[in-house]
């Protein structure tokens, strides 16, 4: 639910008027605002495929609130944990220009928010457009706990760099858990089972696929007029797949991707991977009728684990057409009807077109949909490279901590991780979050480890043979755990190669860097490889993400400046690589004006008491102690 500028309250005001001027009446209608929300997180339960199921939501919503902003504006989201996990919101995509203090990362920038405790997340949302969203960012739960963050012009929507649309519709594509999330993560984190999701949603809804007990699912349905056009804010919250989105007779024009405008770009299928957003607009130029709109999740062929093909099916409906004064339904006969079927009768007699789905091993698809995304600009890409880092992405086994284990999966003591250059990501051990740490320059974050500029050895990494584990796989996996960090001077330039391994899996990753866009330069399959790839970089026009997907088998070249003074997280955004380790922290030091170095801690800031209930490696989960699974260290 929108509330924009509501009459902020008077710690809100304190806080904002510093930056925003509140007199209201005062200003023109474009002039910033502080846009307000209340947050209440709390467990609900929602019946789907025949079970109830406790799920931790926003509001009562799943998804969750949509937060609208006009670009400029501030935004004040007061969260009141009703639920009984510890929760931190992350605002995904949101640069938070020199307030890391606000990016809602447990441990990392924050002491999270305990259960029956309140936090007011304080951000300007400046010098982005188009759609981000928001989501929980302990393990898993963000599964239910997310929402669309839409940003608009401050000149109106006049001044998109496409038609207007006539309608802007969030398409949030989402997974049905029927298993305790907070449950999954710590599963996922200590190698214990594979849980897997039960459905697909499209804003929610599983769709007509999905029945139990002759009971048909609700769908998602996007109702439409005829020859309008509408802006999809296509949005990726699931945690275990890249999707591709269909409409049957319609084509999209992609105009925006992680509020980055692109050079329009039309094709019938999207391509979005968790974390990803995609603006696209439709013209409902087809015969009136009813079209379905295809959710599908794509995973790597064998000998990759192989899941069930849990689609969404929604549908984008057709009104008949309304002659103005005399209320008569006239159907409007002029529209080219592609893939057939549609007929001429009122929308809901007809049975809805089914669009051709890509094969869910399809990779391709996602490898062209990312190569044909330019930046509608010309944006100033840095020539100069300060620091290269080429970081191979992939599994791996460790023992249990203190333990010697045999790789074997009877071994209770053996347990596969995710890795960047062969090291796996552990939070801290300090409760202190480490942004404070760094802040006061106080001891603790001495015990972080630094992300090497590449893996140990070099090796043929896409080579197939090391999908299954083998002696030849298993004299590469040499793997260490620890807070993996490397700092970036302030302003430095970075490149960042990632490449996508075959290490005891196959699967594509997709990047995601807290508090800054990258430009995605290359993408390739193989082995990168600098002698002839630097060629093919775009250094004109290409895309800023804030999520980059590395093809499986491939990788992805990115550059961007470290100028935004903090610690911020970059991690795989699939919720099982992100669980097991794959991610690291960048840390941008302070520059030597005030523009340039991290702001104190805002007053209210959370503080983390080590007695109050917080288990100091479970800070995501309230669980009792007889409650845990009896596993060492990790
Ligand atoms: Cu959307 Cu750190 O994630």
């Amino acid at each position: 639910m929108k509330r924009r500028s509501l009459p902020a309250p008077s710690a809100v005001v304190a806080a904002a008027a510093v930056v925003f001027c509140l007199s209201a009446a005062a200003l023109p209608p474009t002039a910033a605002a502080v846009v307000e929300h209340t947050f209440i997180v709390s467990q609900v339960n929602m019946t789907h495929l025949c079970k109830e199921t406790l799920v931790a939501v926003v509001n009562g919503q799943l998804p969750g609130p949509t937060i609208e902003v006009t670009e400029g504006d501030s935004v004040a989201v007061h969260v009141v944990n009703k639920s009984p996990y510890n929760m931190t919101i992350h605002w995904h995509g949101v640069k938070q220009w020199l307030n890391c203090w606000a990016d809602g990362v447990p441990k990392i920038t924050q002491c999270p928010i305990l259960p029956n405790h309140n936090f007011t997340y304080r951000f300007d949302v400046a010098g982005q457009e188009g759609t981000l969203w928001w989501h929980a960012h302990v393990p898993c739960l963000r599964a239910t706990v997310h929402g669309a963050l839409v940003i608009r012009p401050r000149l109106g929507p006049g001044s998109y760099p496409f038609p207007m649309p006539h309608k802007e519709i969030p398409i949030i594509i989402g997974e049905w858990w029927q298993v305790d999330l907070a449950q999954v993560g710590f599963h996922l984190k200590n190698y214990m089972s594979d849980d897997y999701f039960s459905a697909s949603t499209i804003n929610g809804k599983l769709g007509d696929s999905y029945n139990c007990s002759g009971a048909m699912e609700d769908g998602y349905v996007l109702d439409v007029e005829p020859r309008k056009t509408y802006l999809l804010r296509v949005i990726n919250a699931a945690l275990f797949s890249e999707y591709y989105l269909k409409i049957a007779g319609h084509k999209f024009t992609v105009v925006a991707a992680d509020a980055n405008y692109v050079s329009p770009y039309t094709t019938d299928v999207l391509a979005i991977a968790p974390g990803e957003t995609v603006d696209a607009l439709v013209v409902t130029d087809a015969h009136p009728g009813r079209y379905y709109m295809v959710a599908l999740p794509s995973q790597a062929p064998k000998p990759d684990p192989q899941s069930p093909v849990f689609i969404s099916r929604g549908t984008v409906q057709y009104s008949n057409s309304h002659i103005p004064g005399n209320g008569a339904a006239v159907v409007l006969s002029s529209f080219r009807g592609e893939e057939g079927g549609g007929g001429g009768g009122p929308a809901d007699d007809v049975p809805a077109v089914a669009p051709e789905m890509p094969d869910t091993h399809d990779s391709m698809t996602s490898f062209y949909f990312r190569g044909n995304l330019t930046n509608v600009r010309r944006p100033s890409v840095p020539t100069r490279v300060d620091e290269r880092l080429f970081i191979t992405l992939g599994l791996s086994s460790v023992c249990r901590r203190g333990q010697s284990c045999k790789k074997s999966d009877d071994d209770d003591n053996y347990m596969v991780v995710a890795t960047m250059n062969n090291i796996s990501f552990q939070l801290p051990e300090a409760t202190t979050p480490l942004l404070q740490l760094h802040y006061y320059n106080i001891s603790g974050k001495d015990t972080l480890q630094e992300l090497p500029d590449r893996p140990p050895t070099a090796f043929n990494y896409t080579d197939r043979a090391l999908i299954r584990s083998g002696p030849k796989e298993a004299q590469l996996e040499p793997t260490s755990k620890g807070t993996m960090a490397r700092r970036f001077r302030q302003g430095a330039s970075v490149e960042v190669v990632f490449q996508s391994t075959a290490m005891m899996q196959s699967e594509s990753n997709p990047m995601h860097l807290h508090g800054h866009d990258m430009f995605v330069l290359a993408q390739g399959h193989g082995n990168y490889d600098a002698a002839k790839d630097v060629a093919s970089y775009n250094l004109v026009d290409p895309p800023a993400r804030n999520t980059v997907q590395v093809p499986r088998l491939g990788w992805v070249a990115v550059r961007f400046v470290a100028d935004n003074p903090g610690i911020w997280f970059m991690h795989c955004h699939f919720e099982f690589h992100l669980s097991m380790g794959m991610a690291a922290l960048f840390i941008v030091e302070d520059g030597p004006t005030v523009d340039t170095s991290l702001p104190p801690p805002p007053a209210d800031i959370l503080t983390c008491d080590p007695n109050d209930g917080l288990m100091p490696n479970e800070f995501y989960l309230q669980t009792k102690e007889s409650e845990v699974p009896n596993i060492d260290g990790v």
